[in-house]
């Protein structure tokens, strides 16, 4: 009967169904000015106190994991996309060979990369091939992919084409079921949104203040975060096992948000705007390893990633009589930069060298 009636009815509704208490994770994927009260509901106890849905713009929640197992996908299918959700949930399966640090991919993008403001995952899947800024050309899913692999993960990413970044790029683009190619509107919660600006500029003396009251706990006064054996418990939020120079969380306006919107854990949106600015400079003044696209010049790497990059980072800037980044520390691993990163063009081979 079940099965019926999924074939039926849109799968918003279908998840609705299943196992009665998914409603509280229901598929959702149309324009704010169409949404439910119920279903408003539903997004604000997925992220309390995050600003709510405005008319124009399109808001997907994704299906679950139970919704995968419900649905009448291809057993090989399903097999894949468990395997890339897997792999996002658990990246640390890869330390060593793509994971140099203390991440899995769901440290930063929360709740299995399907939440509003927690940087979900899905848009890559239908806004991309596009041009981005940070490597001026036009970039593929699995590129992106590459990206968080080699800034996030401080990592070497596994090969375009391979098992494993087929199985990560059909989770992403299964998440984002039901939404078309290319949306010209806004997404709803893409990303970590700009925060407001703070009225004070951000300070690392307040910061490291509001840091310790609030952070600390968990990410412990050093930063390190905590393991229990291989066990990632809290990620590092500097050192050796965070992410690089070169990550996108390195933006102190992006860390800024990602922490008012998801930190701490379990409390967002609790902290002050101020507090977010000031929590995001102390944290993104401390030492971490080198940017991969290092050209063993500070001045000269900060000078050749300013406007796409570094003006939003503290890197090669003097902080307590030092400058940031200067040095040849890559980390855990024993390379700077992996061979994956490249440049396309698409003269077909007419461009000039
Ligand atoms: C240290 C934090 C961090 C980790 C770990 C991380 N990412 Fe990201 N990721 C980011 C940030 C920051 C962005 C940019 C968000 C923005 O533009 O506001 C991003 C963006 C993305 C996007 C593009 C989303 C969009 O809206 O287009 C994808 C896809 C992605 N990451 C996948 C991954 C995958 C896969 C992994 C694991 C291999 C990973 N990320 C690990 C921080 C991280
Ligand atoms: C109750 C424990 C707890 C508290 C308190 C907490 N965090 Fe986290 N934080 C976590 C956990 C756990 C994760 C990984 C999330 C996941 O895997 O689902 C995380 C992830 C992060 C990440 C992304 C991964 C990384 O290591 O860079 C940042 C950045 C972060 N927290 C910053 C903060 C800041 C800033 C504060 C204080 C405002 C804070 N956290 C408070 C538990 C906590």
């Amino acid at each position: 009967m079940k099965m019926m009636f999924k074939k039926l009815l849109p799968v918003a509704i279908t998840g609705a169904f299943m196992l009665g208490a998914t409603a509280a994770n229901a598929q959702i994927t149309k324009y704010g000015k169409d949404l439910t009260d119920e279903e408003r509901a539903q997004i604000s106890a997925m992220v309390p106190g995050a600003p709510e849905p405005k008319d124009d713009e399109f808001v997907h929640i994704p299906p679950t994991m139970e919704d995968l197992e419900a649905s009448d996908l291809h057993p090989k299918m399903k097999e894949a996309i468990r395997r890339g959700h897997d792999l996002f949930v658990n990246t640390q399966q890869l330390r060593g060979k793509n994971v140099f640090n203390n991440m899995n991919c769901a440290s930063c993008h929360i709740g299995e990369g399907r939440l509003p403001y927690a940087g979900p995952v899905w848009p890559a899947a239908v806004d991309l091939p596009a041009y981005r800024g940070k490597n001026g050309h036009v970039n593929s899913l699995e590129e992106r992919i590459v990206g968080c692999f080699t800034y996030s993960m401080n990592g070497l990413p596994p090969e375009y084409g391979s098992d494993d970044m087929l199985a990560l790029s059909l989770y992403h683009q299964w998440l984002a079921t039901g939404v078309p190619m290319f949306p010209k509107d806004k997404l709803y919660g893409r990303g970590f949104p700009r925060l407001a600006d703070p009225e004070q500029a951000p300070d690392a003396v307040r910061g490291k203040a509001a840091y310790q009251a609030n952070c600390a706990i968990c990410h412990g006064e050093d930063g390190a975060g905590k393991k229990e054996g291989d066990k990632v418990i809290f990620p590092a939020l500097w050192g050796d096992d965070s992410y690089n120079w070169g990550a996108g969380i390195a933006r102190v306006y992006t860390l800024a948000s990602f922490t008012r919107h998801n930190m701490p854990l379990g409390q967002p949106n609790s902290l002050s705007i101020q507090d977010a600015w000031d929590i995001a400079q102390y944290v993104n003044t401390k030492e971490r390893p080198q940017d991969p696209r290092y050209t063993g010049d500070i001045k000269e790497t900060r000078e050749m990633y300013l406007d796409t990059f570094h003006k939003h980072s503290m890197y090669g800037t003097e902080f307590e009589g030092k400058i940031l980044g200067d040095h040849d520390n890559v980390g855990h691993k024993d390379f700077l930069k992996p061979e994956i990163l490249r440049s396309r063009d698409f003269t077909g081979g007419k461009k000039a060298e």
